[in-house]
């Protein structure tokens, strides 16, 4: 297959013959030399590019990147950022004159993200750079760079203008040439639907930030693939009565975007999951669809109250999320069936999710409590708490929910309700934490969120005396 796409503003048809060959090993092997590869899993922003669309700019790593997902879109590297006859952008600029680099090798990532950042006019430079690892300049630098040049005028240059024409702009499918199966490039719903009953042992690949690792880290071969990411239908959020429906390509920044006025719990929960680079490219709908038991999304929907949609050709059934995931690694789908959209209610008022991870940003959850309790009266009068990494799925605490409905919220009902937990949870020991830690921190979790319903919120970020 062919794809074409916008390399640094030039048009690029390119024959593929890996569809799940990375961007990052495509450019290198090019000459491209300026984007660096340092973990080649997502952790370290050395291999950052920024990706344009109709959508707009976004960060993205390119190690994570298969080639099948430039068709249609702009690419930009580290050589792209320069203006015409060498003139320095903004962000390169004030990274000089602020001393941000040192060895250099962390810098090309850090100015693409600080570029793409300047593009979209973003000032939170904390949470945009905590997917880039410097480990020799430290960020203090770097973040007077990025905000000294926020108010600079965006460069010309910088506007990809030939996103307009029509074969960069469409989107549309690869024509089929070159060696291997071809990769399917489905731009709806139906169209994928129809394919993957007929291709029930494809992987599907969303944003490949856990399918990219099985091919970068398990040297996995995938022998068919569909890529989603032209399917624009499933990346819609729709009102719905009393909640909303989130497209399974619906990427965990748009979400984070999206809850943030509605319900900040889970907006703020999102803020920590991965990095920027990740959450530009992560999915909902891979999120779950991956069965992980520490992904940071179900804890919180299923807290919350969410079904999902599930569609096999032109088949689709609802159920509750806490319903799919049956045992660790098996979930209730079946094959050709793919995950549409998830339902969430708009009424969360209570919820709280905590996530504890051995890094405050950019690292997986050892564990996630959620917690939603509501009060009738003065009785809790509905319980739906849900755990990540305290079980081999994310899993609803069904017997402390059970002890806690019909007490009042008072810290002693809480107190006589935790040893539930035990009943509810037997944890694993890993290179995360041991069963008892989770344990431990499970309860901490719960008498934190009775604290904050009490009046007395707790900030991990704050050192009490
Ligand atoms: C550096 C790094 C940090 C991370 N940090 C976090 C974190 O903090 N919290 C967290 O929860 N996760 C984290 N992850 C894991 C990952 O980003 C998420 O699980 C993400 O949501 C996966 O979505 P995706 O679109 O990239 O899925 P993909 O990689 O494209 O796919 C994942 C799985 O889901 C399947 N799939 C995808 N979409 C569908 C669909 N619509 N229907 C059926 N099957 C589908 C794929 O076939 C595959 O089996 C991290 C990953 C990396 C690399
Ligand atoms: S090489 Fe580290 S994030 Fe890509
Ligand atoms: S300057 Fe060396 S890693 Fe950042």
């Amino acid at each position: 297959m062919s794809i074409t796409f916008l390399l640094n503003g030039e048009t690029r048809t390119v024959t593929v013959q890996d569809p799940t060959q990375s961007v990052l090993d495509w450019l290198r092997a090019e000459g491209f030399t300026g984007t660096k590869e340092g973990c080649n899993e997502g952790d370290c922003g050395a291999c950052t590019v920024m990706l344009s669309d109709a959508q707009g700019a976004r960060a993205l790593n390119a190690c994570l990147l298969m080639l099948p997902q430039l068709h249609g879109k702009a690419l930009r590297t580290i050589e792209g950022i320069a203006g015409p006859g060498g003139v320095l952008h903004p962000v390169q600029d004030a990274m000089i004159s602020h001393h941000g680099s040192q060895c250099g090798f962390c810098t090309p990532g850090f100015v693409v993200s600080m570029a793409t950042a300047h593009l979209n006019g973003r000032r939170d430079h904390d949470d945009l750079l905590a997917g880039n690892l410097c480990r020799c300049t430290g960020y203090a630098p770097i973040i007077r760079a990025a905000e000294a040049v926020a108010d600079r005028p965006i460069p010309d240059w910088m506007h990809d203008p030939a996103l307009t024409l029509p074969e960069i702009s469409s989107g549309g499918e690869g024509a089929a040439e070159g060696g291997g199966q071809p990769p399917f490039l489905p731009t709806s719903a139906d169209a994928l639907a129809d394919w993957y009953l007929a291709h029930p042992d494809a992987t599907l690949i969303a944003g490949a930030t856990d399918v990219g690792l099985w091919v970068t880290k398990q040297l996995r071969a995938l022998p068919e693939v569909a890529f989603l990411g032209g399917c624009t239908d499933l990346a819609t959020i729709t009102p719905e009565v009393g909640g909303h429906r989130i497209g399974a390509c619906v990427t965990i920044a748009t979400l984070r975007d999206w809850a943030q006025d509605r319900h900040p719990a889970l907006a703020e929960l999102l803020r920590r999951f991965a990095s920027e680079q990740v959450r530009q490219a992560a999915t909902l709908g891979g999120n779950i669809a991956n069965g992980s038991p520490i992904g940071d999304t179900p804890p919180a929907l299923i807290a919350m109250g969410a079904t999902l949609r599930l569609r096999r050709g032109d088949a689709r059934r609802e159920l509750p999320l806490e319903t799919y995931f049956l045992d660790y690694g098996r979930q209730d789908r079946q094959p050709g069936e793919f995950v549409e959209s998830v339902w969430i209610p708009d009424s969360a008022p209570d919820l709280a999710c905590y996530k504890l991870s051995k890094r405050f940003d950019q690292d997986i959850s050892a564990v996630c409590g959620c917690f939603n309790l509501t009060v009738e009266g003065s009785k809790i009068g509905s319980a739906r708490i849900a755990f990540g990494g305290m079980a081999g799925v994310p899993k609803r605490a069904s017997a402390f929910e059970a002890a806690l409905i019909g007490q009042p919220l008072t810290e002693a009902v809480i107190e006589a309700a935790l040893p539930a937990l035990t009943q509810d949870f037997t944890p694993l020991s890993d290179m995360r934490a041991s069963a008892a830690y989770r344990l431990e921190a499970a309860q901490g979790m719960a008498r934190r969120y009775i604290r904050a319903r009490l009046g007395q919120p707790v900030s991990v970020l704050e050192v009490q005396p």
